[in-house]
């Protein structure tokens, strides 16, 4: 077990950009968070802890869903990314939202809570089954678990041979959170981060946004997400600036999907979901 003081170096950055492209994320993620947070049974009333809420997109999707009787309760490790939220839960008059800095797993809460949920969060921690065992007596008897995490160990089995480009930046992908130490299989991993920590087996979903039209905005995204990498894939000496061409990225990608009429994928997802038994 890894202390939780040894966490992954978090490869996405801490910049305004990362918090632009949060959001710019939850725009394609976000209605597979709100079925999982539907199918859980999250609702109306409850009380749901929202661990690493980045720039606020679950907690105020959880909001929305528990309305005003209920309750949310955000955190997040990076103070500066919560004024964001705090922002966004304000300018869409969202009363029963709050944000708290800190780590999740060390934080104590007054009250307990119905459900608890994250989204890209447990990929970054150094022991998942230990966040998880550390998060769990937060919740009330018949409290609900539910995550939604990435799995990039699966992509060599979507390779095409013609569509080079869409490799190489998966391949870059890999090698930049390996070298990070992020959990590239948490996804499917979290199978076993459930049943470690304690909880029933949870019910699982795998999941990806796929595109190939003009328009789509999975290309403008794909390049978002070089663009955070970007500082952590030359100091590891991955690849340099000129050969990931942020710039042009979007548009080289559009370019051979077109071509190669074989859509694009963007990073497999998986949701996991189960309750305390009481
Ligand atoms: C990829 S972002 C996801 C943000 C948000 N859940 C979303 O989907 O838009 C991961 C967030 O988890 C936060 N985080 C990582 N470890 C954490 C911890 N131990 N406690 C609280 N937040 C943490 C990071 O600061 C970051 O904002």
């Amino acid at each position: 077990m890894r202390p939780l003081n040894s966490d992954t170096n978090y490869a996405l950055g801490r910049t305004s950009h990362e918090t632009t492209r949060l959001i710019e994320q939850s725009k394609i993620y976000g209605k597979a968070t709100l079925r999982l947070c539907e199918r859980a049974g999250i609702s109306t009333g409850m009380r749901v802890l929202d661990i690493g809420s980045g720039a606020g997109d679950v907690a105020l999707t959880v909001a929305e869903l528990v309305g005003k009787s209920g309750q949310v309760v955000g955190v997040d490790v990076n103070p500066a990314i919560l004024e964001t939220a705090r922002q966004r839960a304000a300018d869409t008059g969202k009363s029963n939202v709050e944000f708290i800095a800190g780590d999740a797993r060390t934080i104590n809460f007054d009250e307990k809570f119905d459900a608890l949920v994250g989204r890209f969060v447990l990929m970054y921690m150094s022991d998942p089954v230990a966040a998880l065992t550390k998060l769990i007596p937060h919740l009330k008897p018949g409290g609900i678990v539910a995550f939604q995490e990435p799995e990039y160990t699966l992509y060599p089995a979507y390779q095409h041979p013609d569509t080079p480009l869409m490799n190489q930046l998966y391949q870059w992908i890999i090698e930049v959170f390996e070298h990070s130490g992020a959990h590239l299989d948490q996804g499917m991993g979290m199978y076993r981060t459930f049943i470690d920590a304690g909880l029933p087996a949870p019910q699982m979903h795998l999941q990806s946004p796929i595109g190939a039209e003009e328009k789509w905005r999975g290309y403008r995204y794909m390049a978002t997400i070089f663009q955070s990498l970007l500082p952590l894939i030359e100091k590891y000496e991955i690849a340099t600036p000129e050969e990931v061409g942020v710039e042009t990225l979007s548009e080289r990608l559009r370019a051979e999907v077109l071509l190669s009429k074989k859509p694009f994928f963007l990073p497999l997802h998986v949701t996991a979901h189960a309750c305390l038994t009481d």
